[in-house]
């Protein structure tokens, strides 16, 4: 553990590289049962293809299977995740991709570089109160007129800490963003929010979920 590292970035490291194997085995491709979500992803990589080669970040990409997706419809795209396991195993299911270990706190690349960030169902383990670094870092390494994609279930901000999950002890919490309050952090990182997407909850008990779609101006605007 890095001694300046937060704890709730330890403490999902940990939870996933637990749980990694069972999570995958689990939820192998949720776009491929979700056709909206799949819609979103697909548009954003639309959006992202238009504005020419830079390369995405799939950031939280997990086993990596939105990476691929976004891959399929010809994005130049890479995963970065801060759990080892879940690198290890995105990197033995798509052995064609890059993916690294790193964090969205503090993301490992040069300014203005990529073309496009997507970030699903991962912000949900970052603390409001880290949300500005988050972002401020979506700002520093995008490129100008690069597009964001920000998924996530939604809620009043509350939380909820996971203690066990497929027979794993854990203490991994979940932030229930309120969209407005993600909407306000976007902005207050010199990011405008051009689409807001809810999908209502499910019967299986997922909670409304979040798709806005999020831009750093570009030279030309
Ligand atoms: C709920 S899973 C979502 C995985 C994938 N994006 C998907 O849509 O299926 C959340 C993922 O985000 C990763 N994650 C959480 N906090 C992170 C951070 N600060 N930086 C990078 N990855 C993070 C976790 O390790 C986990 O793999």
């Amino acid at each position: 553990m890095n001694a300046q590292e937060p704890d709730f970035i330890h403490t999902t490291r940990a939870s996933y590289d637990a749980m990694a194997s069972d999570y995958a085995a689990h939820l192998p491709d949720a776009l491929a049962t979700r056709p909206l979500d799949r819609a979103l992803v697909t548009a954003f990589g639309d959006l992202v293809r238009a504005n020419g080669p830079a390369p995405v970040a799939d950031l939280g990409c997990g086993h990596g299977h939105v990476t691929a997706r976004l891959h399929d419809l010809g994005v130049p795209v890479f995963g970065v995740d801060v759990s080892p396991r879940m690198v290890a195993l995105a990197r033995r299911t798509h052995p064609e991709l890059r993916f690294h270990v790193g964090t969205m706190t503090a993301l490992d690349l040069p300014p203005e570089t990529l073309g496009g960030i997507a970030a699903l169902y991962s912000i949900t383990h970052v603390p409001e109160e880290h949300l500005t670094t988050v972002f401020a870092e979506f700002h520093r390494v995008l490129a100008p007129g690069g597009h964001a994609l920000v998924a996530f279930e939604t809620g009043d901000d509350d939380e909820v800490r996971v203690t066990e999950r497929f027979g794993h002890e854990m203490a991994l919490d979940h932030y229930f963003h309120a969209p407005d309050t993600i909407m306000a952090h976007l902005m207050k990182a010199g990011l405008s929010v051009h689409a807001r997407t809810f999908l209502e909850p499910d019967a299986d008990g997922t909670r409304q979920r979040a798709f806005l779609l999020a831009r750093k101006q570009g030279d030309g605007d």
